[in-house]
């Protein structure tokens, strides 16, 4: 089990997957306690741009969202000429800049610090070109071809080398929630598809995207739309850097995850039989009013506002459902099952205050105590400051998503630790939709210190956090909104 030093995700995450492939003591690797520049003084890399024009997309997606009724899903029919371009920017598209964020600019998913390091290449089965969500484009070489599959790949060195080893996480836990904001849009424009997921071999997908410095990119998940093309495979990866021992230990733990599966259906993002929701009419206004949580000032992190009346308890049962959803392909589905949902629950109509087990859709009380919420933002790495909002304490609700390593290793192999990474993301990000629904914000975190936070909320010794998400009552900052949407 690993030990108690640097009790904290960036430090614990590789020992945790050393423990899950069957290290009984894992060591804190050497480079863990390197000292490394501060996270923000960051640069993120250029955009992987391929040589080519950029060819800007339709818009209109938002006024097109904004004439389809939340939580209703169109009934799949024809696809129209333009779906492809729409769901993407549904899924992809800048909604907003908030000027006083110190994080901008804001997408319809959260992600760490909004430095987006999933990107989408889109192919027409000739070429490939890289989705831009920034400039509303594609770049790269224009066959005149049709688009008919994305490539989602998360690049490593778009995150702050100071989180070390939990690069890997997060871009896996990023893909997950991509994965969802995908699915979301091509079912909202009437767009079946299918999901490969990588099966090894090398990386020529990366390569044919024109992504020479493999060693920057995890092995690509393949949409089709029009049926499943062939995956280029072959293909040494460029060895990493020297200097930076972390990612390549990162890289080396991604590309031993072949999945054995080959494609299957995209299935549905969105539960069956969802309330209306009292502040969203639409999709546009759903996917307008997801957020993590504000601050006025430029304050980092988030507070939750008194509410004069507790969360109405149907609120709360929609968040089940949005939990509930599997994600797409039989791979992730079985990481699914393999992760339990554990949640701190106060000032929920009919639910007591205290921890509770989501399973099946439904909330079991585990153990009635008020003073849960207290306990974890105790143990939060990013407590109430001068500089700092922290809401967790008055939070209506924060969930933790969790597994056992060493049963998700015997259990998937190589690919469990990954695949439980995506099927969390995904699972966030349908809380995330949730809370918007509901009027919340929605903040996935990680900061987390593990082993208090685990007293907290009951879990065993061998448990590992993968990520939770505080849900929150957002709080008035008095600051723009700039929409972006198009
Ligand atoms: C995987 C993941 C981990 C995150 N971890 C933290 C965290 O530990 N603390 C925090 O304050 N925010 C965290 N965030 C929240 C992001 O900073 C936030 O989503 C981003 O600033 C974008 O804001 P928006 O979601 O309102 O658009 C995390 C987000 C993701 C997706």
């Amino acid at each position: 089990m690993p030990g108690p030093e640097g009790d904290n995700s960036i430090a614990r995450e590789p020992l945790w997957h050393a423990y899950g492939r069957g290290d009984d003591r894992p060591e804190p690797p050497p480079w863990t306690w390197a000292s490394t520049p501060p996270p923000d003084s960051h640069v993120p890399p250029d955009p992987p741009r391929p040589a080519g024009p950029s060819r800007v997309l339709p818009t209109g997606t938002a006024e097109r969202l904004s004439a389809l009724a939340y939580p209703r899903v169109p009934a799949a029919g024809p696809m129209a000429p333009d779906a492809l371009p729409h769901a993407l920017t549904a899924a992809f598209g800048p909604v907003r800049r908030e000027p006083e964020n110190p994080y901008n600019e804001h997408r319809p998913y959260a992600s760490p610090r909004c430095l987006f390091p999933v990107h989408a290449f889109v192919g027409d089965g000739a070429a490939w070109r890289l989705l831009e969500p920034t400039r509303h484009a594609l770049t790269g070489p224009d066959t005149g071809a049709p688009p008919t599959r994305i490539a989602l790949t998360g690049r490593y060195t778009a995150i702050p080398v100071a989180y070390q080893w939990f690069r890997g996480s997060l871009v896996s836990i990023e893909l997950g929630m991509v994965l969802r904001a995908l699915s979301l849009g091509l079912e909202l424009f009437g767009v079946p598809a299918t999901l490969t997921p990588p099966s090894g071999g090398g990386a020529g997908l990366l390569r044919e995207l024109g992504q020479e410095r493999t060693w920057e990119w995890s092995l690509p998940w393949l949409v089709d739309v029009a049926g499943p093309g062939p995956v280029a495979r072959a293909g040494r990866d460029a060895p990493a850097p020297a200097g930076d021992p972390s990612l390549a230990d990162v890289v080396r733990v991604d590309r031993e995850q072949a999945y054995p599966a080959g494609a299957a259906p995209l299935t549905t993002a969105v539960p069956a039989g969802l309330p209306d929701s009292p502040v969203a009419p639409d999709w546009a206004e759903l996917l307008w009013r997801r957020h993590s949580g504000r601050m006025p000032r430029a304050l980092h992190g988030m507070d939750s506002a008194p509410r004069p009346a507790p969360v109405p308890a149907r609120h709360l049962a929609a968040a089940l459902a949005w939990l509930g959803v599997p994600p797409p392909h039989p791979v992730l589905a079985a990481a699914f099952d393999a992760v339990t949902v554990t949640a701190v629950v106060q000032h929920v109509e009919g639910y007591a205050a205290g921890v509770h087990r989501f399973e099946q859709g439904a909330a079991h009380l585990r153990r009635a105590d008020p003073t849960a919420p207290a306990g974890l933002e105790a143990n939060y790495g990013y407590g109430l400051s001068p500089v700092n909002g922290c809401g967790i304490a008055k939070a209506p609700l924060t969930v933790f998503f969790s597994v056992r390593p060493r049963e998700l290793s015997a259990r998937l192999g190589p690919t469990g630790w990954g695949a439980a990474q995506l099927a969390c993301g995904w699972a966030v990000h349908g809380l995330c939709l949730a809370a918007a629904a509901a009027g919340l914000f929605a903040r996935p975190v990680r900061a987390f210190k593990e082993i208090p936070t685990k007293e907290v909320i009951g879990l065993a010794e061998d448990e590992a956090i993968v990520l939770s998400a505080v849900v929150g009552v957002p709080r008035d900052t008095g600051g723009d909104q700039l929409d972006l949407r198009t």
